[in-house]
């Protein structure tokens, strides 16, 4: 029997939904009752009826979907598959800068760990960070741990940010040079990129959207060839929805710990019900306030 008959069994017998980020393998892409961005899976955990998640994406994210239902069984198949970025930011750092600004609001990018959440008052995805920094009645924001998304965000609002120094390598790797080349390679492409992009590369964008964001952005162009300025199996999806188009990906721009998720390990974890994600219950009660604000607030593109 092949993996994915037995998943499908499986996933049957234990009354489970398989939830998978844009970045994830094919195979693992093609298994998952839904593929979304990071706010799409989050408002798709917060209303699962399932008995058992299974996360096929990185830990902030099998994280946000255990934060959200803490009575639920969530299964992460691998626990290596980690954001570097999210690795970036310790809250006792988050915890000095709120003492150094006390009139500040804080936002968490999802891309946290769950205890760097439950320092914020909102947490925002890079679908709707521009949408969550404005509803704020502060004019000071504490923005972790993703610098470019900060500086992109501070185009778009009056109130100051204070970035947190984290990155994102993948994106960072997405150099202006490379972006350059791949638009003379493709006079005619429109250019998307991914807000966790350096802020050269944005300006040297058409548009930058959350990875849902540019599908929603394709669906509605005319146009059938695009530079996709995020992780190469993006382009899988994108693929799939609009197979008359034409998509051109960024030599180079993998995030290795997406891909760490397998069939192998997907099955593995239906089969014996681990790795389990598993958070003390204060923590998830002091992360989840942060996360349903955002969830309420809804997509921004
Ligand atoms: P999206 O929310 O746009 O899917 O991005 C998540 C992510 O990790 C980008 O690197
Ligand atoms: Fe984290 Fe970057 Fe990978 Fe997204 S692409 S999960 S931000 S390392």
């Amino acid at each position: 029997m092949q993996p994915q008959e037995r998943i499908a069994e499986l996933k049957k017998e234990r009354n489970a939904v398989i939830l998978a980020h844009n970045y994830q393998q094919p195979e693992i892409q093609e298994i998952a009752d839904f593929v979304g961005d990071s706010l799409g899976l989050a408002v798709q955990a917060s209303k699962a009826d399932a008995d058992i998640i299974v996360f096929c994406g990185v830990d902030f994210m099998a994280e946000s979907a255990k934060i959200l239902n803490p009575d639920k069984i969530v299964l992460h198949p691998e626990t290596k598959a980690c954001c570097p970025m999210a690795a970036m930011c310790e809250p006792s750092g988050v915890r000095m800068l709120k003492k150094d600004f006390p009139r500040a609001s804080v936002v968490a990018y999802v891309n946290t760990s769950a205890e760097c959440k439950a320092e914020a008052d909102i947490c925002c995805t890079s679908s709707n960070a521009v949408k969550v920094v404005n509803s704020l009645d502060s004019d000071l924001i504490i923005f972790i741990p993703d610098e470019n998304l900060a500086n992109y965000v501070q185009r778009f609002t009056d109130k100051d940010i204070i970035p947190w120094p984290g990155y994102c390598p993948t994106h960072e790797s997405i150099s202006l040079k490379k972006i350059e080349k791949l638009k003379e390679e493709h006079p005619k492409a429109v250019v998307l990129v991914h807000p966790e992009c350096r802020p050269e590369v944005i300006d040297a964008a058409d548009a930058a959207r959350s990875t849902e964001g540019m599908l929603n952005y394709i669906r509605e162009s005319d146009k059938d060839e695009f530079i996709i300025g995020t992780e190469q199996d993006m382009i899988y999806r994108l693929s799939k929805e609009f197979p008359d188009k034409r998509f051109i990906e960024v030599p180079g721009a993998v995030c290795p710990t997406m891909k760490l998720i397998t069939l192998d390990n997907v099955l593995a974890a239906l089969e014996s019900l681990s790795p389990e994600v598993n958070l003390p219950p204060e923590l998830m009660e002091k992360a989840q306030a942060p996360l349903e604000r955002m969830i309420a607030l809804g997509r921004g593109d």
